[in-house]
């Protein structure tokens, strides 16, 4: 099959991508392993950023310097600029596509204020900003003729003379790999932190197989030990318990009611809080029985439904335990502001792409905005290779390969069980590269990924029904949740300092002179990474001049 330009991934960021792609007059494929609708920008349900009144107390200013400020010296205040100028129109955009944010008898559009910021900032749709976002942009998709290829999961760039000529893809309905050409390639997949299974807000599909796949076609991939820990997620099942919920007026309290930190601070800081006050043998809850139930009703119902239904707790009445679960990750593919990686051909958006607006912490509602900023980017950048490159060759000795890959894991012996694996490294992750980590743990959890590295060649489907095999999905994923969570210990132990969401207890100042750089990480050859620290340079004379020549 041939497309001009092939999304990965079916959260906003690549469907803004294949939308803006498909306007330009290409033909466009989005390429999903699951249900469109259940990516993770769905999760994401406080809302979404952006200064809509200048003659208020805020401006862009303030928005880019709250920014800023949230990602702690890392990042990138041009990029940061640009996203936070163009928000206001996304917002229009949005809502001339039909979303409908919550808006006041006028008809202005409603803010409530999230962390890191004094301003009420935050545009939503109750508490369901990313579902109600991502299906309007689904149905537009549809709308206007974007093949939707759910159920393929993505497995690795195809390149012919060192350029982008498709992708390998496993068609799950048989299990069969197939080759895609295309033309432009746009990974837009996701993070990782489905990887910290049992202790994370995504699911275990968010595990970084397309920063994988980026890594190993030989694109540079950065700040992977950024991971964000949301503060706030059901004790019990890591269930999100979004930022709305502070942002309407809940408290944070412990077992004896106490408010023991500020609730609307920084995602990084007031997880170390909580965390903090867990180890020191205090339970933690959110607490809304002061609040109008009429506004828990009308601006919380999703949060009111996981509370009952998924902890039995109905919060007009009772406190809501919850403790810190990893939630976004900064880290990932670089990409200059066009979103280009290292790769020609191939973009990246999203939160798989490190485009340094979030630095060393994103704040709350910048991850929909930055996705809708990168997506629009990413489908411009990919429309003009397009309309430029003619098709490149398909290596099919290399789909062979591939083939021969899967039919190997499915045909096998199983000596392992995949659940049980995938479970103890979310365990592992957890404990020695969460919140607070040291030398000694991340050590400890580099030589557990090790071994399991060496295990995951006798990983087996038990069945071996080619038909929607979720087990051999699952092998898949956890192959490359392994490499990422191995880059993530890799660049934290070098990261001799403590940054955002990064926190060394063994170096716990930052240190400006040494690290306040991105560190970056390539492949040397099959599984040998080295990792770098350099000052970002996004966008340099060279490439400039290169993409005005046409030779990127
Ligand atoms: O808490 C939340 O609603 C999450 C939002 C976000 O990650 O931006």
């Amino acid at each position: 099959m041939l497309y001009d330009v092939i999304v990965v991934g079916s959260g906003i960021s690549g469907l803004y991508a294949a939308l803006y792609a498909k306007r330009a007059g290409f033909h466009v494929a989005v390429v999903t392993k699951t249900n469109p609708l259940r990516s993770n920008s769905s999760v994401a349900s406080g809302g979404i950023n952006a200064v809509i009144d200048t003659s208020s107390y805020d401006s862009i200013t303030r928005h880019v310097n709250d920014t800023e400020d949230g990602g702690d010296g890392l990042s990138d205040r041009d990029a940061i600029t640009q996203m936070c100028s163009e928000a206001s129109s996304i917002i229009q955009e949005l809502s001339e596509m039909g979303v409908a944010f919550d808006s006041d008898v006028k008809g202005k559009i409603k803010q409530r204020p999230f962390g890191g910021t004094k301003a009420s900032r935050t545009c939503y749709i109750a508490d369901k900003t990313g579902a109600s976002i991502t299906q309007n942009l689904f149905k537009k998709c549809r709308e206007e003729g974007i093949e939707i290829l759910s159920n393929y999961q993505f497995l690795n760039i195809i390149e012919y003379k060192e350029k982008l000529s498709g992708i390998t893809v496993l068609r799950r309905a048989d299990s069969h790999v197939i080759a895609l050409a295309c033309k432009a390639l746009v990974l837009a997949g996701g993070g990782y932190a489905g990887i910290y299974r049992g202790h994370t807000t995504n699911p275990q599909e968010s595990c970084g197989d397309v920063i994988a796949a980026a890594l190993r076609a030989g694109a540079r991939i950065s700040n992977m030990e950024f991971v964000q820990f949301h503060p706030t997620t059901l004790a019990k099942s890591g269930a999100l318990i979004s930022e709305a919920a502070r942002g309407e007026g809940a408290y944070i309290v412990d077992e004896r009611g106490e408010r023991f930190t500020e609730e609307l601070q920084t995602r990084d800081k007031l997880a170390r809080d909580i965390s903090k006050h867990i180890l020191a043998g205090h339970k933690v809850y959110l607490d809304f029985r002061h609040l109008d139930p009429a506004l828990i009703e009308e601006r919380l119902p999703s949060t009111q439904k996981i509370a009952l239904s998924s902890a039995g707790i109905d919060i007009t009445k009772e406190l809501l335990e919850i403790s810190p679960a990893a939630h976004y990750t900064m880290g990932g593919i670089w990409t200059r502001q066009d979103t280009s990686t290292d790769i020609p051909y191939v973009f990246a958006c999203g939160e798989c792409a490190q485009s340094g607006v979030h630095g060393a912490n994103r704040l709350g509602g910048n991850s929909l905005l930055e996705s809708a900023y990168f997506g629009r980017i990413a489908g411009r950048e990919a429309a003009k290779v397009a309309l430029k490159r003619e098709f490149g060759m398909i290596d099919y000795a290399y789909v062979e390969k591939e083939s021969r890959k899967i039919d190997l894991i499915l045909s096998g012996e199983s000596h392992f069980n995949i659940n049980a694996m995938r479970k103890n490294l979310g365990e592992g992750l957890f404990k020695n590269v969460g919140v607070f980590r040291t030398e000694e743990s991340l050590t400890t959890a580099l030589e557990y990924i090790n071994y399991l590295l060496k295990k995951q060649y006798g990983l087996h489907c038990v069945s071996k029904e080619r038909h929607n095999n979720v087990e051999l999905s699952s092998i898949l994923e956890f192959k490359n949740a392994l490499i990422i969570a191995e880059t993530i210990c890799m660049c934290a132990l070098k990261r001799k300092e403590s940054r955002g969401a990064h926190y060394r207890e063994d170096y716990p100042n930052k240190d400006d002179k040494k690290f306040a750089v991105e560190s970056y990480l390539t492949q040397l050859q099959e599984n040998y990474f080295q990792v770098s620290f350099e000052a970002g340079n996004r966008d340099s004379w060279l490439y400039k001049l290169k993409k005005i020549l046409h030779l990127q």
